[in-house]
């Protein structure tokens, strides 16, 4: 698949404007970032660029401004974080279209770079608007996508855009990205194994879906897992459940059973009295008082799913095992990422969080491959066509 879209390295791009659209919608804490993995993962793309003498343009999205600009959201900690890695000097612009950034974008000389504020600052970004995309494509000669991230978004830098360019590539960071992704996509080793968790079951529904029909074992936590054990008949106190997806639940409990597909649900959760709770508790998930709130799996759980996953010729994993941002519940998430990082088989985690838990952990290199999309990655695995991948084809 990847194959049908150019590469980078076959662009020639010496002394020419390249639009390289990035993902740095990195998280930030007031005006520092916590972690610049999304950044970190362009560089190589980046240095290619700069090395070949390419004038680079380099834009993104950063949080959900909805089209109202929001100082707290520009990309200014990004720019600066870009020109300490890259160590060269990044001219922010004060705006993406327009005067402001037309002049930045003359004044560049081979191999500057400069940074657009944050497309997202104009709603037309969010409507893949046609006359948006224009004034975008007055930037450059050539276009370059690395942002794998935003590539499940039909948007006007990510999809419009390159359509309105004959030039244009994949950078190494999206390619790479697809090339991993397609070893569990197409034919994953067997066994193959899938670790869901987050909040919702109906965030997951499609991928459920999917891997229904791909995995030998499906591994469940989080809040969501909740659900499913409500959909079982167990009570689970002031747990967080869908009610409304009881139905949906047992189906998948249905279907899975009739796909010869194991689905290890917990059998111990870590309990709290509430989201900000600092106490907790190991009890059997038929045994969760009635005002507590299951926050974790337990470590029988981690256990369980640690021993299977053991023998996984391939995993991907997608979504915490608990809440994970308080530590007192992070115990659940950290042992599934060693559990992962231990198996020998082929690993992909993909994700904000779960991501976040594997760097925190310092286990990143463990991973076959760490996905810099959590939604890109999950609407790519079932099945569907990105448009961000889709635009690049010529
Ligand atoms: C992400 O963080 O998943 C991507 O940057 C896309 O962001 P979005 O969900 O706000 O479109």
């Amino acid at each position: 698949m990847a194959a049908e879209i150019r590469s980078v390295a076959d662009l020639p791009v010496e002394g020419r404007r390249v639009f390289v659209r990035v993902d740095f919608n990195v998280p930030l804490d007031g005006g520092t970032i916590t972690d610049d993995t999304r950044i970190r993962a362009a560089l190589p793309t980046l240095r290619k660029l700069v090395e070949a003498g390419g004038r680079l343009v380099v834009a993104s999205h950063l949080g959900r401004p909805k089209g109202s600009v929001k100082p707290e959201l520009s990309l200014e900690p990004a720019g600066t974080r870009l020109a300490e890695l890259l160590d060269t000097e990044v001219v922010l612009a004060d705006d993406c279209v327009g005067d402001g950034p037309r002049k930045v974008v003359g004044d560049l000389r081979d191999g500057q770079v400069a940074l657009l504020e944050n497309l997202r600052f104009h709603a037309e970004e969010e409507k893949n608007d046609e006359t948006f995309a224009k004034e975008l494509a007055k930037l450059c000669d050539v276009y370059v996508s690395d942002a794998f991230g935003a590539a499940h978004r039909a948007h006007a830098s990510v999809s419009a855009l390159p359509k309105l360019i004959a030039e244009r590539a994949a950078g190494s960071l999206l390619l790479g990205e697809l090339k991993a992704l397609d070893r569990i996509r197409e034919q994953p080793p067997k066994p193959y194994f899938a670790v869901l968790g987050g909040a919702k079951v109906s965030d997951k529904i499609n991928i459920l879906e999917t891997l229904l029909s791909q995995v030998d074992a499906l591994f469940i936590g989080g809040a969501m897992a909740n659900t499913f054990l409500a959909a079982q008949g167990l009570s689970l106190g002031k747990s967080r459940v869908e009610s409304d997806k009881l139905p949906l639940a047992r189906s998948v409990l249905d279907k899975a059973k009739q796909a010869g597909v194991d689905v290890l649900l917990p059998v111990d959760v870590r309990v709290g009295a509430g989201l900000e709770a600092s106490d907790a508790q190991t009890v059997a998930v038929s045994e969760v008082p009635g005002d507590a709130m299951a926050l974790d799996i337990g470590p029988e759980t981690v256990a369980r799913f640690a021993e299977r996953l053991k023998s996984g010729a391939a995993v991907f994993w997608n979504g915490p095992m608990g809440l994970f941002e308080n530590e007192t519940f992070a115990g659940g998430t950290l042992g599934v990422a060693e559990a992962i990082a231990a198996c020998s088989g082929f690993s992909v985690v993909g994700g904000g969080d779960s991501v976040a838990a594997v760097q925190q952990a310092g286990l990143g290199a463990r991973f076959d491959h760490v996905s810099t999309g959590g939604g890109a990655s999950l609407e790519y695995l079932e099945g569907r066509k990105l448009p961000g991948v889709e635009a690049l084809r010529s």
